[in-house]
């Protein structure tokens, strides 16, 4: 455990100065550890893959094999910009999974919270482990490990590993350049790496993704319906200078259905459950009170822009006694 412990002299990585002479030190560290071998990364397009993955393209270029899975759960855009900004402006070797349709049907049917997460992992898990198959001669497995993650596993709170297991015959070492820092220092890092804000400055996502707020069984319709309607939400804010200011926020939308009316006909459509929450650590939270005109613009937005939708509501619970998610 004693590398493990983040040294007490190391300073707070607060200035671009700072995060320059990181960059510096970890491009040494990360060269002496690899040599000329090479290393595999799961991208999910995350603030900590992405800060990891950006570091180790520095130091070693394309002997850096990095694969983004899309399992049908990310936001909108997000694939495209793994591809744009790793693939076309550092000119990675990316490997982009369509892994869409794999995903979505092994959770065709699957209501129950629990069961649809590990699907998931179990599924991630698979789909990195047979694209690393396909590689020759990779001798190490680089994680966006963070420090918090550390900290969370030593109390047993959750197991640190992003990848959450990978199966014993891959014996890879593993490379950690970002795991003595907190999520201030990443974005700091991030930020001097060139990323754009966008990734940068990311909300937490859970890594099931979109698949959590697509309440009981997955359908791809309201997937989509989940997908649209939270590109609108995001927009809305980023619009209205609330992005970065506001913690988390998002949208839900619950398997049931109301009557309403549309062009003069009876529809039998789903709502949009919009929330939008201020924390510091994720274990409590509270509603942020958003402007009751931008609540309508959402509003109007969705209804019209959204298939499927025929109501937007707004969550006004805080946590505890809800949940940040609804599952
Ligand atoms: P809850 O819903 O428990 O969420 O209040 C607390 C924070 O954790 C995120 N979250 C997850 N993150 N995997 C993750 O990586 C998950 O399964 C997961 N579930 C919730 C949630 O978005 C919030 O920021």
């Amino acid at each position: 455990m004693e590398n493990n412990r983040r040294p007490e002299s190391m300073q707070r990585i607060t200035t671009p100065e700072l995060a320059q002479a990181f960059i510096d030190e970890q491009l040494t560290a990360i060269r002496a550890q690899v040599g000329s071998r090479k290393v595999l990364l799961a991208l999910s397009g995350g603030v900590d893959s992405s800060v990891c993955a950006a570091l180790l393209i520095k130091a070693i270029g394309r002997q850096l094999v990095a694969v983004h899975v899309n399992h049908g759960l990310l936001r909108k855009g997000e694939p495209e910009q793994v591809v744009e900004v790793f693939r076309n402006q550092m000119n990675a070797n990316l490997i982009y999974v369509d892994a869409v349709d794999r995903f979505l049907n092994k959770l065709e049917g699957v209501f129950d919270p629990e069961q649809k997460r590990k699907i998931i992992g179990k599924e991630f898990i698979d789909v990195f482990a047979e694209e690393a198959g396909k590689q020759d001669g990779i001798e190490f497995l680089a994680q966006g490990t963070i420090y918090p993650d550390i900290l969370e596993s030593d109390d047993g709170i959750k197991s640190h590993h992003n990848v959450g297991g990978l199966p014993p015959e891959l014996h890879f070492e593993l490379v950690e350049p970002v795991k003595f820092l907190y999520k201030d220092e990443v974005r700091v890092v991030g930020k001097a790496l060139g990323l754009p804000d966008s990734m940068v400055y990311r909300q937490p996502f859970p890594g099931p993704g979109l698949g959590v707020r697509c309440v009981g069984a997955i359908t791809r319709d309201r997937l989509e319906a989940v997908r649209e309607s939270d590109a609108i939400l995001r927009e809305e804010f980023a619009a209205a200078g609330l992005q970065g200011k506001v913690w988390q926020y998002f949208t839900v939308v619950p398997d049931i259905k109301s009557t309403g009316i549309r062009d003069g006909k009876r529809s039998w459509d789903w709502p949009v459950i919009l929330r939008a929450v201020n924390s510091i650590d994720a274990t409590s939270a509270s509603v942020e009170e958003v402007p009751w005109p931008l609540l309508n613009k959402i509003t109007a937005r969705i209804l019209s822009e959204v298939k499927g939708v025929n109501r937007v509501l707004y969550d006004l619970s805080p946590k505890p006694v809800a949940t940040i998610e609804w599952e």
